[in-house]
């Protein structure tokens, strides 16, 4: 305990007063009329239920919050009447819209929660002995499972460590990353049960991939840590989900790639949606954005050269023969060319497209032969 109260009610003769007052009936009322907003509220589609869309009224609403809504910095819910001289003071350290907003948050949130599944009854886990494999690929399946495990933790812990810094008056964003960090506690858990359920387990914690990680998570802002987990990050999962799919062993490994990919989706677009709201709100920061992504880059780079890439060149080409080797590593180039084409293509779409031409990732594609390439996956 560190917060200790400034009084000890029980020897407090005026409190002990008043509670007596109270009993004998003698109540203030003044509550009463609080002097709160009345609006009126209603579902725009029934069918779909109340929204916090069409919470967005008024003092309520979030199209009126201010880039600085100077006022509360304890818990006061947003439209609630509160005097400032008694709040609590939480020092919330992101107290600017643009620090944590974004075009959309509040259907990101409404989604969020409206698609959630189970990774213990969703996946039919009791098909999986039935489908023929080779030992290597369950091998650099569960390698790749091993790497989502660990990746998927550090997604759990961003968004936790940010949420408790942001001001109350943004609770859209507080909710939207709260489904975020139990949508990534379930991606690990389903990667981790898919592992064991194989019959292999886990298969190697992998360095380049954690030093990324911890970098992520010890980014200056949350713009910065948002740039580099959702835009970037998570897009190069997102990528490597679809891509999953499609070279999975098992249609067991299909279904669980298709339920990840709705909720990383959704992670990616609140990303690109932030970045483009504080290019949008707060443009001094682009710079500050560039020096992160820099970096953020280089790290990713990194995790080309790891047990990953070469598991997911056994996966793409069903196994070690020279040929199945040739055939994964054509297939693991296209994937790489995509991560890169769509992390790009994100990067327009949030009007941040400067940052193509300082892009490392330009220069990797020509060191490694990559550059003009198609990129299309094989049929
Ligand atoms: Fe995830
Ligand atoms: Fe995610």
């Amino acid at each position: 305990m560190s917060y200790y109260g400034t009084t000890d009610y029980v020897t407090d003769d005026d409190f002990i007063l008043r509670m007596k007052d109270i009993r004998k009936g003698n109540l203030d009322l003044g509550w009463l009329d609080s002097g709160a907003e009345q609006v009126k509220v209603n579902a725009a589609s029934p069918r779909r239920g109340l929204t916090y869309l069409d919470l967005n009224q008024g003092s309520y609403g979030y199209d009126d919050l201010p880039e600085i809504p100077r006022g509360p910095r304890g818990c006061a819910p947003r439209g609630a009447v509160f005097d400032i001289k008694t709040q609590v003071d939480l020092g919330p350290e992101l107290n600017a819209k643009s620090d944590v907003w974004a075009y959309k948050v509040a259907s990101f949130y409404e989604e969020a929660i409206s698609r959630q599944w189970d990774a213990t009854t969703d996946i039919p886990w009791q098909d999986l002995p039935k489908y023929e494999r080779s030992e290597e690929v369950e091998i650099a399946f569960a390698q790749l499972c091993t790497f989502f495990t660990e990746v998927e933790m550090i997604a759990t812990d961003l968004p936790a460590k940010w949420c408790w810094r942001m001001n109350n008056q943004f609770h859209e964003v507080k909710g939207f990353i709260a489904s975020q960090a139990i949508d990534e506690a379930r991606h690990a858990e389903v990667f981790r049960k898919r592992a064991l359920a194989g019959g292999v387990g886990l298969m190697r914690a992998l360095p380049q991939v954690e030093h990324s990680l911890k970098a992520i998570l010890e980014s200056d802002t949350y713009s910065e840590a948002s740039a580099f987990m959702h835009l970037l990050a998570e897009g190069n999962i997102l990528t490597m989900f679809r891509f999953s799919e499609f070279i999975s062993p098992t249609p067991l490994d299909k279904r669980m790639f298709q339920l990840v990919m709705q909720d990383e989706a959704r992670h990616v677009s609140y990303g690109l949606q932030h970045l483009r709201w504080v290019l949008d709100h707060s443009p001094e920061r682009r710079e500050q954005l560039h020096v992160a992504l820099d970096e953020a880059e280089n790290f990713s780079l990194a995790q080309f050269d790891s047990a990953l890439f070469e598991a997911m060149i056994v996966l793409a080409g069903k196994g070690t023969s020279p040929a199945q080797i040739q055939k994964g590593i054509e297939i693991v180039g296209t994937l790489q060319i995509r991560q890169i084409e769509e992390y790009f293509q994100r990067l327009r779409r949030a009007g941040f497209e400067d940052r193509i031409e300082r892009s490392k990732f330009r220069e990797l594609l020509a060191a490694v032969s990559l550059s003009g390439k198609d990129p299309q996956l094989p049929s």
